[in-house]
């Protein structure tokens, strides 16, 4: 039977099964095994995806400056700005995760996979895990067999410890909080955390310089948030957070944790912290 009428027998009601089917297959290919996607690819793909399938989302409960990423349909928008594993921060990052030899990662926040493809660029054979609120990239990785699940990087699914390390590029400059975050990407890991920050400090802020002054902009003590998309009623939907660095600083002395800031070729910062 040709695979077409194999698909119009099979009823309705049976399709999400096989869907849940298809997505749990997908999970147990080894990463070695996937093929990586090009450019092209990755464009086409936004003319067979269909938002309408998708479940309501429990991810987002009481999390409303995250609603943006749920209804986000611009993966080529996406793949211009975040599709690039060769941009230097990145690679610093998956340097230093190589030059530790570490064997598995979660990629917190992961985008459009950038480093999934950007570790078989290096031709590194890591187990690779990813975490992401918006469904057209998780149902984007899925297709591709890329593990990740749907979730929200302050509270993962994931056991103590169950990552050599966690890498959180470009995402915690998203969250209304830096605290619950950090601890959670503290708790999976074995070992290291590197986190990127597209956004400057606060302390490194004023009101005419690194803010376009075209936003809301609230002081908060942890930083200053800009409120960079709202709703029809003026709620916000997607925020920049410019946190303050002597407070995260405070904060991770306290839990003692080890840290560093280091400086990417790219000027871009990267938080690296130890257990
Ligand atoms: C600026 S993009 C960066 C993507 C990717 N890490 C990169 O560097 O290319 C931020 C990503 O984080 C995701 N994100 C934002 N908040 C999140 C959260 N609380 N939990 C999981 N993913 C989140 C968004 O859906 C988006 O894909």
């Amino acid at each position: 039977m040709n695979k077409r009428l194999a698909l119009a027998l099979i009823p309705s009601a049976c399709l999400p099964a096989l869907r849940n089917l298809r997505s749990m297959v997908s999970r147990l290919i080894p990463i070695s095994k996937s093929v990586p996607a090009r450019k092209s690819e990755r464009i086409r793909f936004i003319a067979s995806y269909d938002q309408r399938n998708l479940p309501p989302s429990p991810v987002l409960a009481n999390k409303e400056h995250l609603r943006y990423w749920n209804n986000t349909n611009r993966f080529e928008k996406f793949n211009r700005w975040c599709g690039d594993f060769d941009q230097p921060f990145r690679e610093e990052i998956r340097k230093r995760v190589i030059d530790k030899k570490y064997k598995n990662i979660l990629d917190a926040g992961a985008g459009v996979f950038s480093e999934y493809y950007g570790f078989k660029h290096d031709k590194y054979d890591i187990s690779y895990t990813a975490i992401e609120i918006t469904p057209l990239f998780v149902e984007y990785g899925l297709q591709r067999g890329i593990n990740v699940i749907r979730g929200d990087l302050a509270d993962m699914p994931f056991d103590d410890e169950q990552f050599d390390c966690c890498l959180c590029e470009d995402t915690l400059n998203h969250q209304i909080e830096f605290k619950a975050p950090i601890l959670e990407m503290l708790r999976v890991v074995k070992k290291e955390v590197f986190i990127s920050f597209f956004k400057p400090f606060a302390e490194d802020v004023d009101s005419t310089g690194n803010l376009s002054g075209k936003f809301k902009i609230e002081h908060t003590e942890n930083g200053v948030i800009e409120h960079r998309f709202v709703d029809e009623k003026k709620e916000t939907i997607c925020l920049y957070n410019y946190f303050s660095k002597q407070k995260i600083i405070e904060f991770l002395v306290e839990a003692k944790f080890r840290h560093e800031f280091i400086k990417s070729a790219d000027g871009r910062i990267i938080l690296v912290l130890n257990k």
